[in-house]
């Protein structure tokens, strides 16, 4: 096993999660049943999840000159999660996520980015040495796309972006700079303009996203697994996800993205096909528990991944 720096540049989100029987609709009033607050935001929740696999990852983000922001560090540590780029943000609130969960797992979110939209390309330029040597880079869109720009532009080693939350106007370059472009059904019809509702579709938005530049494709299909498609082979890859009992899918997108970048990182020999079944397994896990980064496992269910990935098929 090699072992590669794994560099996320991303957000930090406070989540306010109310638990109730259903979304409500537009406009609807209805009692929840349970309250949490976590530590989320999707590029922390990526960075904690290779990280409790065992990943050297460091973080690049923001969070707010207060109480949240100590305590959000303070979270990082403990996960070890290298916080040197970690900055405290002068009059703005750390990023929050209003999320609800449904008795099916489902869910919806609002992000207000605070402290997150001060990320900047100078950010950037002291974690310079570390973004360009890092194995692996992983950045979404909840921080600007400019510094995503950036920061792949810096990188000399593989790239994952995770254009999530989508843009329906974008820099062309986000498609085309990452090795690896990486977004679940509505992401994709978004940047595609195409429907994404079976894996035909999800097929035929996967070649388009090629088409437009990209060098190759992740689509995360939910309780469906994920596919995989390069610029250089007409052959996708895909993969289904073990069947669970989901409680709360919020931050599963997380789980895959951290989870495949830990393989890329620290698995060489590893098949993309193999990374696939494996980061679509350590998603699935993350769905029988509530929350995001509290949801995720450590280093124990590796070896349980491995043994049940080589043992199919
Ligand atoms: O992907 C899940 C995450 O999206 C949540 O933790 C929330 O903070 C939002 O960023």
């Amino acid at each position: 096993m090699t072992s590669k720096n794994i560099v996320v540049v991303g957000s930090c989100m406070i989540d306010f999660v109310s638990y109730a029987p259903r979304l409500p609709q537009p406009g609807e009033t209805i009692h929840g049943t349970k309250f949490m607050t976590n530590f989320g935001g999707k590029g922390a929740n990526q960075c904690v999840a290779a990280a409790k696999l065992g990943g050297r990852t460091i973080l690049v983000a923001r969070v707010g000159d207060d109480l949240w922001g100590d305590q959000y560090i303070a979270n990082l540590k403990t996960e070890k999660v290298e916080t040197k780029y970690i900055q405290k943000t002068a009059d703005a609130t750390s990023g929050i996520a209003q999320i609800t969960v449904s008795d099916t797992g489902d869910n919806q979110i609002v992000v207000v980015a605070g402290a997150n939209e001060y990320l900047n390309v100078e950010d950037l330029d002291e974690a310079r040495h570390d973004i360009s040597g890092a194995g692996v880079l992983v950045l979404q869109l909840e921080t600007s796309p400019e510094v995503a720009i950036k920061a792949l532009q810096l990188c000399r080693g593989i790239s994952i972006l995770n254009a999530a939350p989508a843009l329906d106007e974008y820099d062309r370059r986000l498609l085309t700079l990452p090795t690896i472009f990486c977004v679940n059904e509505t992401e994709a019809s978004v940047f595609t303009g195409l429907p994404v509702t079976s894996l035909a579709e999800a097929k035929l938005a996967a070649q388009d996203l090629i088409k437009k530049g990209c060098n190759s494709v992740v689509l995360t299909l939910g309780d469906k697994g994920a596919l995989y498609l390069e610029k250089s082979s007409p052959e996708s890859v895909y993969h289904t996800s073990p069947s669970v009992n989901c409680i709360d899918s919020t931050g599963a997108g997380d789980a895959f993205v951290g989870a495949f970048a830990f393989f890329l990182a620290n698995y060489k020999n590893l098949s993309i096909e193999k990374m696939i079944e494996s980061a679509c397994y350590i998603a699935a896990d993350s769905v029988t528990r509530p929350g995001t980064q509290k949801s995720f496992s450590g280093r124990e269910i590796l070896e349980k991944c491995l043994k049940a990935v080589f043992l199919t098929r």
